[in-house]
Formats: C-alpha cells, structure tokens, sequence
C-alpha cells in the first residue's frame, strides 16, 4: 500500500510517503518563528501549517516518485497535540481523502512514536519494553503487539523534554530546549552541580522534573547563587542534563527488571539525546537497546504514514467526520 501521512500536532509541519512499510519521502518544516518566543504560540502554528501544507504534500508525493492519484490511503495525526494545529491537518487530509475518494485513518501521535523505531530496525519483535520522551510525556510502557499497550510508568508533572524546553529558558538558551542543553553541555563537567532527582531510589517506576526545574531556578536566581557560582552554563547544562538521563535510566532499569522484557526502545523527542543513548546502554548492558535514527525522534510524518499503513492493511479505517483528540492517550 502507498500511504500518504500529514503530520501538525505542534509546530511542525511534515508530510511523508510510506509503501509496504518502507518510507518513500519524508519532509519536514519546522517553524522558525516560534523561537522569537521561547516557545510556541499554538494560533501562529495553525497558521503556519495552513500555509505549508499543500506545498510539503506535493512535494512529499513528487519526491516518492509518484502521482497523487496512485496512493491507496491516507493517515494524520488525530491527536494528541495542539486543538488548532491538529484540525488544521485533519481538515486537509480529508478534503484530500475525500476528493481522491481513499481511507483516511486517525493515528495516534504517541504510538506513531514508539512505532517508529519499526524504521529504524523492521525485526524489532514484540514484545518490547518503550520509553516515550516527547515535550509533552514521559512514560514507560510494555508493548505487546499492535495496540496492546500496558503503561508501566508515567511522569507526575512536566516531561523529560519539558524539563530541557524549560531549562534551556532558564540558562538563557534557545528553544527547542534539549539540543541546546545537549550542545552546551559537550563542553561541561557533569558532576559540577548536584540536582535533585525524584524517585530515584524509590521501586515506583514514575518520574517528577519539576523540582529539578524549580531547583535550577534558584540556582540561577538569587537564592542559591553562591551553589553556582564560577561554574560556567555548560557546566551546569552537563548537570541538568545528567539529572534528567539518570531519572530516566533508573525507571528503564526497573522496567525491564518487572517485565523481564529484553529489547528497550526510546521514542520522542528526547530519543535524539545522545547522552541519554549511550548511557541507556551503559546501564542496560544484557538488553538489545534501539532507538529510531535522528530524522524520526522528533516530530516527522514518516512515522504516521507507517503507523497508518499498519492499520489501513488490517482494514481499520475512520470516518470522515471523525474529530480530533487533543489529550488523545495511548492505553
Ligand atoms: O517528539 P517531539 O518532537 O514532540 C512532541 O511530541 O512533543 O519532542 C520534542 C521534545 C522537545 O521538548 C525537545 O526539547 C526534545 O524533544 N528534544 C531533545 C533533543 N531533541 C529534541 N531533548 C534532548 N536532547 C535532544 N537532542
Ligand atoms: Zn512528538
């Protein structure tokens, strides 16, 4: 099957081509015009990808190879994300759908994601052990096959990606939050700062990053000045950073311990880490650890039309009126 895939849940706009599972093309546009401030203003992002859209779909489908008349479905983003940027997508795809008279099916952001590390390796067997890392979760889940899903640890408060966005913000860096932190990091002593980690020691698999962000804060504020003081940002970025992949790691550990799953994937935003890869080897050395290649961690339509083509070959399918999900969740 040639599935045609949209993805706008946050501010990027992508489109891709997938056939019997392999991707075709793939583009992305990320809005630039958010970083004026410090994040993104959900009515500019609607904006912007009802701007880009028909050009990136066109421009998907001629670098495929193909004509628009020879896909055989169409699968967009239902959710979760941005109510605005998820309706402009799912609005498009249906007047596409509709006038080459195909299937349109609603995917699910979250499992697009985990289902994406299916691109980086098409052996990757069930089941797996997935921690999803995006700007907006922060979980653990054991995948049992497709749409089976058993959560087996989620984040209190802000996610992991959260926590970079938001301390990025906080060291004067720019958005988005964790390649920045990342870079400035390359160059700094981790073990410079002491931040607080929840749960670490703790059997509960479940994550808090808002008391690191609120500590990071402080140390940058007045407060706790003193706790800072001559260590330079990227000493601090390394810290920060090293805060979040310990907290990570420690509930990977648990994970695979509970279910005794041996193959571990990370999936999200945060996958792109390449602190986060090593270190999730390190400490997991008798696990087969994947993580999907660059491109396809961060928001990418690649993972949607493969998600999509999934479920149009089982024949699911989704109406054409169907709404979309702005808290959509994956269990
Ligand atoms: O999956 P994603 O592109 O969008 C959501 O579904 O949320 O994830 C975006 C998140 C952002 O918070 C961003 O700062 C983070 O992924 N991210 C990273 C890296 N690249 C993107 N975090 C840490 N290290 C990176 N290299
Ligand atoms: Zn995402």
């Amino acid at each position: 099957m040639t599935i045609l895939g949209i993805e706008t849940s946050c501010d990027e706009t992508a489109a891709a081509v997938c056939k019997d599972g392999e991707v075709q093309s793939s583009l992305v546009s990320s809005h630039i015009i958010h970083k004026h401030f410090g994040g993104v203003v959900p009515e500019l992002a609607s904006r912007e990808h009802e701007r880009l859209l028909n050009t990136i779909v066109q421009e998907a489908v001629s670098k495929a190879g193909i004509a628009l008349d020879t896909l055989d479905g169409i699968a967009v983003t239902q959710g979760p994300g941005l109510a605005g940027t998820l309706l402009t997508g799912s609005c498009f795809a249906k007047g596409l759908a509709q006038g080459l008279a195909i299937p349109i099916i609603g995917v699910n952001h979250l499992e697009a994601h985990i289902y994406a590390n299916f691109l980086a390796d098409p052996t990757l067997e069930y089941p797996f052990v997935c921690l999803l890392v995006s700007g907006g979760h922060t979980q653990l889940w054991q995948v049992k096959e497709l749409g089976e899903y058993r959560l087996l640890g989620d984040t209190r408060d802000d996610a992991a990606g959260e926590a970079f966005d938001k301390g990025a913000r906080i060291l004067g860096l720019g958005y988005p939050g964790g390649p920045e932190i990342e870079t400035c990091a390359t160059t700094g002593n981790e073990n410079a700062v002491e931040f607080p980690k929840a749960f670490l020691h703790t059997d509960s698999i479940e994550f808090s990053f808002s008391g690191l962000k609120t500590s990071l804060l402080y140390k940058m504020k007045s407060e706790d000045r003193s706790k800072t003081d001559g260590l330079s940002k990227s000493d601090i970025a390394a810290s920060y950073q090293k805060a979040i992949i310990d907290a990570l790691i420690s509930k990977c550990v648990l994970a695979v311990q509970e279910t005794k799953v041996k193959t571990l994937v990370i999936a999200g935003g945060v996958a792109a880490n390449q602190q986060l890869r090593e270190t999730v080897k390190m400490q997991l050395p008798e696990c087969r650890i994947l993580y999907p290649d660059l491109p396809f961690c961060t928001d990418n339509a690649a993972m949607i039309s493969f998600l999509g083509e999934k479920y149009l070959v089982k024949g699911n399918s989704t109406q054409l009126d169907f709404p979309v999900f702005p808290n959509l969740t994956l269990a």
